[in-house]
Order: C-alpha cells, then sequence, then structure tokens
C-alpha cells in the first residue's frame, strides 16, 4: 500500500526570514495546500543548536508562524506548529541516533560550514541536527518535502535513515502487521525558478540571515522603499541582459535577478528574458523593484498585524502542535513496538 501523500516542511526562527527562505520554501508551502495535507513546523528545537536568546527565540518563533500565515497559509486547513511542542521529534530523532552512521554525518556540507575552523567546540545538537530533520518529516511519514536546494543533501540523508531503519527491523515490522516499508523514503520538492537565491552583494554567495551586510538580503519584514533599495542596489554587471538563458553563464548577479523575477511572478526565466532580453539593467531593476514591493510588502504588513496580536499566534501554534501530536504518538507507538521498547 502506498503511503498517503503528506507534505511537511520547516523553518528555522533564527531570525531574518528572507527572499531566499521566501521563495525556496514558503512560497512553495502556499502552493502546495490546495492539492495536499501540509504540516508547516517552526523549527526551535534546530535552532538551539546554536546559542539563542529564550526571549528572542520565542519572538522569532511567533515570527515564522506569522511569516507562513502573512505568505497564504491556512492554518486551519493545514497545520502550523512549533517542533517542541510534539515530543515524537526528539523521540523518533533518539532512535535515528543509533540507525544512522557515524560516516553518513561526516559527510553533511552544511555541519562543516557551520561549525567552522572549531570544530570541537560545536554542539553535539549541530552535528546530530539532521538527524533531527529525518525524524521532523518521519514521525509524520510525510512523503514530500518542499525546501531550497542548500537542504537536499540532509533530504537524502533522511531517506537513507528511513530506508535503513525499514531494512533492519523487515521482520519486526512484518511481524507487527506493518506493510514492509514502515516509513517511506520522502521526496524532495526543490522547485520553481529560485531555488537557490544568492546574495544582492555578491553572486556567487548564498543569501542567508547570517549575512553580517543588510544589502545582501531582502528582509521578509523589509518595507516598501527599503525593498526597492535594495533592489536598486543590487551588484550587476555592465553588459545588457541576454535574451536567451546561455547568455546568464558566468554572470551570476544577472542570473540571480532573472530568478529573483522569475520566482516572484512565476513565470519561467525565459519568459523573463523574452521580455527584458536585449534592455539595460535599470529598466529591469525598475520592474523587479516594483514587482518585489507588489508581492512582498503585502506579507510584511500582514506579519506585522499579526504578530501584534502573540496570544493568537500561540493559539494557532498550540491547536497545530495539538494536531500533530495525535499523528505523532501513533508513529512513536509503532516504531517502540518495531523497535522492541515496552510501552
Ligand atoms: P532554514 O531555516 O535555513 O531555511 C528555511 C527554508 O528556506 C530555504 N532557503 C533558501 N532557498 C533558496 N535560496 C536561499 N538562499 C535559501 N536559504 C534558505 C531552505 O532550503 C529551507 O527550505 N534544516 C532546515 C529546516 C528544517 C527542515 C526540517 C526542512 C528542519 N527540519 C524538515 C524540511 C523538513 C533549515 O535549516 O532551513
Amino acid at each position: 500500500m502506498p503511503h498517503r501523500p503528506l507534505v511537511f516542511s520547516g523553518v528555522q526562527p533564527t531570525g531574518n526570514l528572507h527572499l531566499g527562505n521566501y521563495l525556496g520554501a514558503i512560497q512553495r508551502f502556499v502552493a502546495l495546500q490546495d492539492s495536499h495535507d501540509c504540516m508547516y513546523c517552526v523549527v526551535d528545537l534546530h535552532a538551539i543548536t546554536v546559542p539563542q536568546d529564550p526571549a528572542e527565540l520565542r519572538r522569532t518563533t511567533r515570527e515564522v508562524a506569522a511569516a507562513f500565515m502573512a505568505a497564504g497559509v491556512d492554518a486551519t486547513k493545514h497545520i502550523i506548529f512549533n517542533q517542541s511542542r510534539v515530543s515524537g521529534h526528539a523521540e523518533l530523532a533518539w532512535i535515528f541516533n543509533c540507525v544512522a552512521r557515524l560516516g553518513w554525518l561526516n559527510r553533511m556540507t552544511q555541519f562543516k560550514e557551520k561549525a567552522g575552523k572549531d570544530r570541537e567546540n560545536a554542539s553535539v545538537g549541530l552535528y546530530a541536527y539532521p538527524v533531527l530533520m529525518a525524524a521532523d518529516i518521519l514521525v509524520y511519514r510525510a512523503t514530500h518535502v518542499p525546501v531550497g536546494d542548500d537542504q537536499k543533501q540532509h533530504l537524502e540523508l533522511a531517506r537513507d535513515i528511513a530506508q535503513k531503519f525499514n531494512l533492519d527491523f523487515g521482520a519486526s515490522i512484518a511481524a507487527q502487521g506493518h506493510v514492509e516499508h514502515f516509513f517511506p523514503l520522502p521526496e524532495p520538492l526543490i522547485q520553481g525558478a529560485a531555488t537557490r537565491v544568492m546574495s544582492l552583494r555578491e553572486g556567487a554567495k548564498k543569501m542567508s540571515k547570517s549575512d553580517p551586510s543588510d544589502n545582501s538580503r531582502i528582509n521578509l519584514t523589509d518595507d516598501a522603499d527599503t525593498i526597492a533599495l535594495k533592489v536598486r542596489r543590487a551588484k550587476t554587471d555592465p553588459d545588457a541582459l541576454p535574451s536567451e538563458l546561455e547568455g546568464l553563464e558566468g554572470r551570476p548577479e544577472a542570473a540571480n535577478l532573472v530568478g529573483i523575477f522569475a520566482g516572484l511572478s512565476g513565470r519561467s526565466r525565459e519568459a523573463v528574458l523574452g521580455e527584458f532580453g536585449g534592455g539595460q539593467f535599470s529598466g529591469f531593476k525598475a520592474a523587479l523593484a516594483d514587482l518585489a514591493v507588489s508581492k512582498l510588502a503585502p506579507i510584511a504588513g500582514e506579519m506585522k498585524r499579526l504578530q501584534a496580536d502573540p496570544g493568537h499566534i500561540d493559539a494557532v501554534l498550540k491547536d497545530g502542535g495539538e494536531r500533530a501530536s495525535a499523528i505523532a504518538v501513533e508513529t512513536i507507538a509503532a516504531v517502540k513496538d518495531i523497535v522492541g521498547l515496552l510501552r
């Protein structure tokens, strides 16, 4: 029996939500809700793998939930919640820690980037981070995971963990009367024209919340003037825009802006170049600034409105957490029986 299609994804509450998070993930979350059951999680347990100020963590957790809703996720039809409310994530992560292999984790490039030179001083949580991510998805036996390109390797690990669990416990899974593939192999949905949005200052660097230059990114909380200014100031090269995709090769800044335009407008990059190819950047940037303001400023406004009532956001997260728990407890019970843990 195939697994029931279910979408799951997570976003860390670490501040500075930006255009990359929007185009790579949150905009896709909204698009999937008409065709799928969806669960969108504010992954606060992932955030604490590096030090966080507790009051700021509470604020940014509500901010990410507000961003989901402001972008258009319907929390009554789907589930918005914060990870730490559902104990199943941490429970399954421990069991997966015993399934995943050190060699697999040693290959994770994001750990190497995040830990930097001072690896000995990184938290154990930061190292085990992708295992918790696998647990996030699989505690709901979710089948589809919309993410940006940078999460691809973590999704492959989640598939490896699911597969090894299914294999290692195959006999017990069958003895407990479950389908052979107890866990689905979750499929990454890395879709759209902007799965890897780059810095507006350096086309070779990913747009990121931790970049010290605020001009490198458009924050989801930026107002219309700030958005327009950042687009106008974005780094470009002196040539005109090409009319064909091949003409973007070796021009990372131009390629990035075209991808952003396509992502925001829902058009293909070819169509964007069809309209703007041959023209100077000044005209293209003016159109991009208008587009970005028209798409993003209303989201910033709605986030502000929602954040003025933290009680409402907390109620949404609590309700979502209860509905998520109802699914997770069933998986945890089945996993305990499969593994041989008395309950
Ligand atoms: P996080 O919080 O870093 O980012 C949230 C989402 O935004 C995407 N993203 C980008 N997409 C395009 N261009 C960019 N420059 C860019 N920067 C970020 C990310 O790919 C992500 O989809 N580990 C995850 C959170 C997570 C998760 C999960 C995701 C925890 N558990 C389970 C999916 C399923 C992370 O740190 O995302």
